[in-house]
């Protein structure tokens, strides 16, 4: 996990993720507070759509909506340091846990793009401002997808760990060879 976060801090260091992101993001807290509760609503109705979703999430949908009000209300808080990597590391592990295949997470989060920047073109009038908030959107999206496939790519080295009882950096060399 250490060094998944130093890749966190480096992605974000790439992408140029930086205080101005995180005071725009924390300025659409209140767009995406008030839009949030129909956002979710129409993001369990597309897992919902898909018999392989539907069956992970049936007799919970209530519940899994308030995790992921939460989840949407974190993404605007505007703190994106040490503690939110561990959160969001911990939330891809939970998908991790129950079996959700990770090319799913990448489908339902180009849904999650389209919708929020459908709710910026709908409720932002200036053309800066919309843009500039766009761009700090796509990207914590984008952040919160990569350190869920870390999470994902993680787990894969540790489940061959212990089946093989071969050691981390063994397993590492290994997938290393093959390029
Ligand atoms: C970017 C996409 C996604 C986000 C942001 C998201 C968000 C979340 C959050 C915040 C939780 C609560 C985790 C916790 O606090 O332990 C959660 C759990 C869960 N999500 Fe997602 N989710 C995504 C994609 C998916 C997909 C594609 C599925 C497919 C069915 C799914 C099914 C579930 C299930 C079944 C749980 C419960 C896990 C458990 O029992 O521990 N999620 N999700």
């Amino acid at each position: 996990m250490t060094d998944s976060s130093e890749v966190y801090a480096a992605i974000c260091r790439f992408i140029g993720f930086d205080a101005d992101d995180a005071a725009r993001l924390r300025d659409l807290a209140p767009l995406f507070a008030a839009h949030g509760p129909a956002l979710t609503d129409r993001f369990y109705a597309k897992l919902a759509a898909d018999p392989e979703q539907a069956a992970l999430i049936a007799g919970r949908v209530d519940a899994l909506k308030q995790t992921h009000l939460r989840w949407l209300s974190e993404l605007f808080a505007g703190d994106y340091g040490e503690r939110y990597f561990a959160e969001r590391w911990r939330i891809g592990l939970a998908h991790v846990r129950v079996g959700v295949r990770p090319w799913w997470v990448e489908a339902v989060t180009s849904f999650l793009r389209g919708e929020g920047l459908a709710l910026l073109e709908a409720n932002l009038d200036d053309p800066e401002r919309r843009a500039a908030a766009a761009r700090s959107l796509l990207k914590i999206l984008d952040l919160d997808l990569m350190i869920i496939n870390l999470a994902y790519a993680d787990d894969r080295v540790d489940r061959l760990c212990r089946f093989t009882g071969m050691s981390r950096k063994l397993i590492e060399r290994c997938i290393a060879q093959g390029r």
